[in-house]
């Protein structure tokens, strides 16, 4: 059987989660969606109205999506870490479309502070337990010192969508999947 159907939908602001994300869609050879976020965030202004959003979890007002992740069989999730917390508009993503995803999987890139506070709050807004999970910081994508860690990422999630595909709905894994348990607010 077919490996399943994967998307990727990220929000960057500056625009290193978007560079994980395109070398993510290009290896896997899979579809792929920007989340746009109508709140200006440039600038200094921009930087400080962002920790802040992120902090008091403000929703934030998304573009219209063009990809249904109903459509997909995992979708890939990826944010930047904002004051040590789910950026806004990923938030927003994951708790208006968590009733449409059946599978996730998340990355992130930070400055080397909060990943795992933000996994936490991945799994917590989608209500998903993630097949997987990247986080690079900075330092490590500018150095090149990332490619390990996005191949180990990229062979669990081929690991998995293989599996599923030869299983039937819900009889797969534990072993496969990270993070069981019950759902945690962070
Ligand atoms: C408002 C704001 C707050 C941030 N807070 C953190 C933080 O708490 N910990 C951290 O490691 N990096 C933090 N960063 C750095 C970003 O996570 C990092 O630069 C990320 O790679 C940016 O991704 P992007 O270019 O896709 O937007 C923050 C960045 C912004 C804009």
């Amino acid at each position: 059987m077919a490996d399943k159907k994967i998307l990727i939908v990220f929000y960057s602001r500056t625009g290193t989660t978007r560079g994980i994300a395109n070398r993510l869609a290009a290896t896997l050879d899979c579809d792929i969606e920007q989340i746009i976020d109508e709140t200006p965030r440039r600038g200094f202004r921009g930087y400080l109205r962002s920790g802040l959003d992120a902090t008091l979890r403000r929703p934030a007002a998304l573009r219209r999506l063009q990809k249904d992740p109903q459509d997909y069989d995992l979708v890939v999730v990826g944010t930047p870490v904002w004051n040590a917390s789910l950026s806004t508009p990923v938030r927003s993503y994951l708790a208006g479309m968590r009733s449409r995803i059946k599978e996730t999987a998340f990355f992130l890139t930070h400055g080397g502070r909060g990943s795992e506070r933000v996994f936490k709050q991945m799994q917590a807004e989608s209500l998903c337990h993630p097949v997987a999970t990247l986080a690079l910081t900075e330092g490590e994508i500018r150095r090149g010192e990332d490619r390990e860690q996005l191949a180990a990422f990229v062979a669990q999630l081929r690991r998995f969508t293989r599996a599923t595909a030869r299983a039937p709905r819900g009889e797969v894994d534990t072993a496969e999947r990270i993070g069981s348990g019950t759902f945690v607010s962070a």
